[in-house]
């Protein structure tokens, strides 16, 4: 499918020209008329994301010699420019790569809580959490990290970080015609921005915005150049550290210059696990993904799923209940590792997988008061995109502002809206945050300490070359839309396509219910509630974006049908 967007006034429809000695690399597309396109094949390399320009500016880096990881980096930063509800340089995220000469490796750069930052911050004086403050607004913010992932992740890239910001910072100066979807978006956070700001935004528009309008952002124009000049320090320290510590001084904000200062993402050891023939490789902590999906695919390798067939009510039923046992234990041992003792180890093994799955019983609804964590003893908005390059790198990316727009709040002067991820930590022990889940001391605040994610960015390697690279946004669904579309293509023999377009379930072991998507089939429903179970429907689930690269060498990108991702491919 092909979506065309454009201005509806006749704008200047040129490339951008040059606009300086900096501009090395101008955007070689035209922003205020783009498609949307949701699969793409080729063979030198392919971007699927958020947003067309997003994906195009990916290509243009590898066209013009970049490599996966340049690509990946320009995306992120195109992201933060023309998806505003949840790409960033005021959040953060994780990243997944493999190089070409074989090495896996992951960069976490999740926000962090202030230094000022402490347990009980969101309890009145009752006691009772006040969940509006740890969602909106400037006290709702942790310390961004995406900035400094960005810095991590350029070791491994082939281009200089001006050629690679450059799109990103014509994107903001000289506009991008809006999509129906961000329109609209827009428009529904209207009274938010105006409420949670101290500086009327460019987001804020009193005659509401339309498809093909163009969204100037000078400000966060001239963010990127202090971080294009600068360095990390154009973001951490100087002119952007001072707008953001004036920001948090305007309001009720925590964040100061030696948190902004000291904050340093961190390069960790990827969670690598077999699932049958193939190597699957995944964030690990503060990711719950890193230990949910190997549990999840552990449970489910040794059982016939593919004799039962997709979809049927037998394996939604079977991955239910995996899924059930799995978000028992996030809720109990999940948390950030340098914090706390978590048994990784134990909960990703293969034995541990078996011994869970030891009390299934098939065809009858389990219940989540009956199935608690395991016993062990006690030692709307994320954005994902996949990269591939035809030296055989791959990038998989999932940043977060967390809520869609996060905090809602934008830094006065620095144009950039900051996450609300402090929602992450578990406010007070069982209270749901914003996704429900639910959580204990493991994922209390502390000051310093990364709140507990959800996002998976995943590489499926196939005789140890990539095969998959796949991730999506969505809050605690991301886990099971990860499991369910790897369940999909290594189990299923799926297409790409169908594999992420065909419609998902979620269980999150509380609430006790099987959320699924508006088409999913009414006769599985009703199956799946004759087995004793409560199916609830619920919105779309996820924006999934794979990359499979087939044994031929040819490069297939789907972008997810659910937005306006589009895949490009060259
Ligand atoms: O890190 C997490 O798990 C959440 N902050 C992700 C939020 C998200 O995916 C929202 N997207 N729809």
């Amino acid at each position: 499918m092909k979506t065309v967007f454009s201005c509806t006034f006749p704008l200047v429809i040129l490339l951008y020209a040059c606009t300086g000695p900096r501009s090395a690399a101008t955007v070689q597309f035209n922003p205020y008329e783009y498609t949307i396109q949701k699969k793409a094949t080729g063979s030198n390399g392919a971007v699927s994301s958020a947003h067309p320009l997003a994906s195009e500016t990916g290509i243009n880096i590898m066209k013009q010699g970049g490599n996966a990881i340049d690509a990946a980096i320009a995306t992120q930063l195109a992201l933060a420019v023309v998806y505003p509800s949840a790409g960033n340089i005021g959040g953060g995220g994780f990243t997944v790569i493999h190089l070409a000469n074989g090495k896996n490796l992951t960069i976490d750069y999740r926000e962090k809580a202030p230094a000022t930052a402490h347990r009980d911050m969101y309890l009145d004086a009752a006691g009772n959490a006040q969940t509006q403050l740890s969602q909106n607004g400037h006290l709702a913010a942790g310390v961004p990290g995406a900035v400094a992932g960005l810095f991590s992740c350029l070791q491994y890239a082939s281009l200089p970080i001006s050629k690679l910001i450059q799109p990103a910072i014509e994107l903001a100066e000289k506009g991008f015609v809006l999509t129906e979807s961000e329109a609209r978006h827009l428009n529904n956070i209207q009274p938010a921005l105006i409420k949670y700001n101290t500086v009327t935004p460019v987001f804020v528009k009193a005659a509401g915005w339309k498809k093909g309008d163009t969204l100037v952002q000078q400000d966060l124009a001239n963010t990127l150049k202090r971080i294009r000049d600068k360095g990390m320090a154009g973001f951490y320290e100087g002119e952007t550290a001072r707008l953001i510590v004036d920001e948090m001084k305007r309001a009720n904000g925590i964040i100061s210059y030696e948190d902004l200062k000291n904050y340093q993402a961190k390069e960790r050891e990827p969670v690598v696990f077999d699932y049958k023939t193939y190597k699957v490789v995944t964030m690990p902590l503060p990711s719950s993904g890193g230990v949910l999906l190997p549990m999840m695919m552990h449970m489910i390798e040794d059982q016939p799923v593919k004799q039962y067939g997709f979809q049927s009510a037998r394996a939604v039923q079977l991955m239910t209940e995996i899924e059930r046992r799995a978000y028992a234990d996030r809720a109990k041992f999940l948390g950030d590792v340098d914090f706390y003792k978590v048994p990784v180890k134990k909960l990703s093994s293969k034995e541990y997988a078996v011994e869970r799955m030891k009390d299934y019983k098939a065809e009858t609804a389990g219940s989540s008061k009956t199935t608690q964590a395991g016993l062990i003893p006690e030692s709307e908005e994320t954005t994902h995109f996949s990269v591939y390059d035809k030296s055989g790198n791959a990038v998989s990316v999932t940043t977060t502002l967390n809520g869609s727009y996060g905090s809602r709040t934008v830094v006065g002067g620095a144009g950039f809206l900051l996450n609300n991820e402090m929602d992450d930590f578990s406010i007070k022990p069982g209270v749901p945050n914003l996704y429900g889940a639910v959580g204990g001391d493991v994922n209390a605040i502390a000051p310093g300490k990364r709140m507990l994610s959800s996002m998976t960015p995943t590489i499926v390697l196939k005789d140890n070359k990539p095969f998959l690279v796949v991730g999506t946004p969505g809050g605690t669904t991301i886990t099971t839309s990860v499991f369910q579309t790897l369940v999909n293509i290594l189990e299923f023999d799926m297409s790409a396509e169908d594999a992420v377009n065909k419609p998902k379930f979620h269980h999150q072991w509380l609430p006790d219910e099987i959320f699924v998507e508006p088409d999913f089939p009414q006769a599985v429903r009703q199956q799946l509630q004759q087995m004793g179970y409560k199916v609830t429907q619920r919105g779309p689930i996820g924006l999934t974006e794979v990359i499979r690269i087939n044994a031929n060498g040819s490069i297939e990108a789907i972008a997810d049908k659910r937005g306006d991702d589009s895949a490009n491919s060259y």
